[in-house]
């Protein structure tokens, strides 16, 4: 049974509590896990029909049940027949596209484009801090990464339009326009604009990964600009791929994602993913589909995660707060989404505070994840995911991260 953490709690003490806690992944809990429960208790209950009679236990369907399709379209803001409905994980689609890309080419002009890995060496913007598993695609297909610095409202768009407009050989970026991985940046109009209207390689694509549309931490729901319309507005209506699952709504990895585009970009996925499978799980489609219904069930839904995610938020600040107000070069985010927080330590002090926390019985995040070939330029930041342990694990853990970053500026400065 844990307690509250002791005032005059110190480096030493925190280690010798022999903690296991792990901060680094940004994981629903199993309370959150719990909240979905009904897809697998009344899993019988759900059928294996269609709306139209189809029986889901079967192949076919290779853009997704129609229902789901169309909850997609509902949450996502875009027609359904511009929506895929695929399988269990957003971030596949990200790959798979970025591979179709390499091998392919995508839609341009008339016609369709080179494909990428005919083009010579490509590159990818990768606003930074940033998600490790986007930067992990690029570094795993050899796309070269170019990073960006990321402002609160977005990435540094001065920066952005500098480098695409000479260089055709950066052919996407990385786009987590609300409640970012992991700096909680809601990207502004005039920034999604830029983006959409910038002069680029007529086979640019934005990877818009909407991972946090539905993951609000206030009571207020954040969205941005809508992509699609900026791009057609700006002339570039191919230019944005958009992502986004339910992983983070009922199941960690147990829900099924999106894919939504302009119509050429979707015939252009269809083709393509036509030769990598039959269809996804319309079983598992159709459960969610029932289950979730429409908007307002899954709003419902997600007050019930803030409920249990945002005390968590709230201990980490306040023992922050407590902590390490006022300490020079620190400072932290207090999100108001998603699922992290980003702790900016002195220069040359994350890699450091790492490795104290982790000789406490504390996993955090590898200093340096969020940034393109794991460097931080200034070994800085620390990614906190509390979503995952109890309440009082979180509390504990902020101690300690606290802590252990007091003891890593205290080395240095011996
Ligand atoms: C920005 C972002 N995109 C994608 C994912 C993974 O989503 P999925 O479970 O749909 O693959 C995550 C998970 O943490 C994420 O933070």
């Amino acid at each position: 049974m844990l307690m509250s953490p002791p005032v005059d709690l110190t480096y030493e003490r925190f280690q010798q509590l022999q903690l296991r806690l792990d901060m680094s992944r940004g994981k629903p809990s199993p309370e959150q896990l719990d909240l979905s429960q009904a897809l697998i208790d009344e899993a019988g209950q759900a059928g294996y029909l269609a709306r139209d009679g189809f029986d889901c236990r079967n192949y076919g369907l290779p853009s997704g049940l129609p229902e789901a399709r169309e909850l997609g379209a509902e949450l996502l803001g875009v027609p359904a027949a511009q929506v895929i409905a695929a399988g269990n994980s957003s971030l596949e689609l990200m790959h798979d596209a970025l591979t179709f890309a390499l091998l392919h080419g995508v839609p341009a002009g008339e016609g369709a484009g080179a494909p990428w890995r005919a083009q010579g060496e490509i590159a990818f913007l990768c606003p930074a801090p940033g998600y490790d598993r986007h930067f992990a695609i690029c570094e795993a297909l050899g796309v070269r990464m170019i990073a960006v610095p990321m402002r609160e409202d977005g990435p540094d768009m001065d920066r952005v339009e500098a480098l695409v407009r000479d260089d055709p050989s950066i052919k996407g970026m990385w786009c987590v326009p609300l409640y970012s991985n992991p700096t909680g940046a809601i990207w502004s109009d005039d920034a999604i604009r830029r983006l959409a209207a910038m002069p680029a390689a007529p086979d640019f694509r934005l990877f818009w990964d909407d991972a946090y549309r539905f993951h609000h931490l206030t009571e207020e729901a954040h969205a941005t600009l809508d992509v699609f319309e900026a791009c057609a507005a700006a002339g570039h209506a191919e230019r944005a791929l958009m992502f986004a699952s339910l992983s983070k709504v009922t199941f960690g990895g147990g829900a099924f994602a999106w894919l939504a585009a302009a119509q050429r970009n979707v015939a252009w996925w269809q083709k393509h993913a036509a030769v990598r499978t039959i269809g996804p799980d319309k079983l598992n489609q159709l459960r969610h589909v029932r289950f979730l219904r429409d908007r307002a069930t899954l709003t419902a839904l997600m007050s019930c995660h803030r409920a249990l995610l945002k005390p968590k938020f709230d201990a980490v600040d306040e023992v922050f707060r407590t902590r390490l107000a006022g300490v020079p070069g620190v400072s932290w985010n207090v999100p108001r989404g998603g699922y992290f927080i980003s702790l900016y330590a002195p220069e040359g002090c994350a890699r450091r505070t790492v490795e104290l926390a982790a000789q406490a019985g504390l996993i955090l995040t590898p200093a340096g994840a969020a940034y393109p070939y794991g460097v931080d330029p200034q070994d800085s930041h620390l990614r906190i995911a509390p979503s995952f342990p109890s309440l009082d694990e979180v509390r504990l853990a902020a101690e300690g991260i606290a802590l252990s970053l007091l003891r890593a500026i205290d080395e240095r400065r011996q």
